[in-house]
């Protein structure tokens, strides 16, 4: 006997990744060494300062217990000062901010919360896969907004006009921009704040990139004049603090949305082990000089990947910010999936294909920055070989 699955659960796909790594194991497990260039996982320590934090919380014995649903106070409190101090917004520690077990989490809490089925949501149409995965869960409508490649991938407001409906719930907004790598600007978060405001849609910004080589100071949406009305912005510990596997990241916004999430979140998990609590509040206070020596690692590899890139003919624009460079294939490349099959079989090197986060990706490939230099000069011997 077999038990039938749930309607969502049959029409779900298994990430992509999850199947493509698999088929990566399989060739490391024959002893062939795989360059893996496909996924943002960072590979450099969080600061000394983080992990000690958590070994002293770990070392204690009355700190493993079960945490408040909204996370110790010292960390809403540290990720306040961060704000204020990484992008000059003043969030209220105790009422708008919200730590969560990553962005990703965070996705299908403000899915649960915000959304009936029947409820269209506006997602990039090339973006973060989980936006349209959890909205579709959700029973919500997927709307794909196109983006401009000649403006820098930003959405094209006129158009937007025309696609947004009186069904429409939440509009999902990502600038630094993955995988494009397409900045943020304060042009574009206003704009994104008078749309919200005019079709009375929830705006979600998810904002994990903004300190990954970044060519300019970073920007939160929230700067934006009146935008806690109709923002709310995710923000992460994964890639700015190399805490990917730790698993921290929080929604800030208005007290309203805040304390509605929280309603839902509170049904479904539960706070995050103190000693990764006390971390986060150690490395939320990593000196600017930490912030750039990271990314003084992550340009030496920039110089690497774009070497990559133009070894397969691929062009790429230069003022790309985050952890990876999106670039799109040359005419005489059949397809991108032809390119990362062989690439992975023939020279095993595996690297994203576009498509991945949306059809407009058909015609590129995106490269991570998350392995050392060395690698990738590798990978290029391997190309010329
Ligand atoms: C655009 C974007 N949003 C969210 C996430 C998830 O990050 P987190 O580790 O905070 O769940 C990722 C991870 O790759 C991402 O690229």
């Amino acid at each position: 006997m077999v038990i039938s699955l749930a309607k969502r659960a049959t029409q779900a796909q298994e990430y992509y990744f999850s199947v493509k790594l698999a088929e990566v194991r399989k060739l490391l497990a024959a002893g062939h060494d795989v360059i893996n260039m496909g996924i943002g996982n960072p590979d450099q320590a969080p600061s000394e300062a983080t992990i000690e934090a958590l070994k002293n919380t770990a070392s204690l014995t009355d700190t493993h217990g079960y945490q408040s649903y909204k996370g110790i106070p010292a960390l809403r409190q540290g990720i306040s000062k961060w704000y204020e101090r990484v992008y000059g917004v003043q969030l209220d520690p105790e009422h708008e901010i919200l730590p969560l077990i990553g962005s990703k989490e965070g996705i299908t809490h403000i899915s649960l919360t915000f959304l009936d089925e029947g409820d269209e949501v506006l997602v990039p149409e090339l973006g973060y896969p989980a936006y349209r995965a959890v909205s579709e869960m959700v029973g919500a409508t997927v709307i794909e907004y196109p983006l401009q490649e000649n403006n820098q991938w930003q959405p094209d407001w006129e158009a937007m006009k025309g696609i947004v409906s009186a069904k429409t719930k939440i509009l999902w907004l990502n600038y630094p921009h993955m995988p494009t790598g397409a900045p943020a600007t304060r042009e574009l978060f206003e704009n994104a704040v008078r749309f919200a405001k005019e079709h009375g849609i929830l705006l979600c910004h998810d904002n994990p990139y903004s300190l990954i080589l970044n060519q300019k100071p970073p920007i939160s949406l929230l700067s934006i004049e009146g935008a806690k009305e109709v923002a709310i912005e995710l923000n992460s510990m994964s890639k700015s603090h190399n805490m990917a596997g730790w698993r921290i990241g929080w929604l800030s916004g208005a007290k309203e949305y805040v304390d509605a999430v929280l309603t839902i979140k509170s049904n479904v998990d539960s706070g995050m082990f103190l000693g990764i609590q006390q971390a986060a509040v150690a490395a939320l206070q990593n000196s600017e000089e930490w912030h750039a020596a990271q990314n003084a690692v992550y340009h030496s590899r920039l110089d690497a990947a774009k070497t990559f890139l133009t070894t397969l003919n691929c062009t790429f624009d230069l003022a790309q910010e985050g952890m990876f460079l999106w670039a799109k294939l040359p005419d005489e490349v059949a397809s991108a999936e032809q390119l990362v099959d062989d690439l992975l079989y023939q020279k095993h090197i595996f690297i994203a294909p576009g498509f991945i986060f949306g059809p407009k990706g058909q015609r590129y490939i995106r490269v991570s920055l998350c392995m050392p230099a060395e690698r990738i000069w590798q990978a290029i011997e391997r190309l010329k070989s």
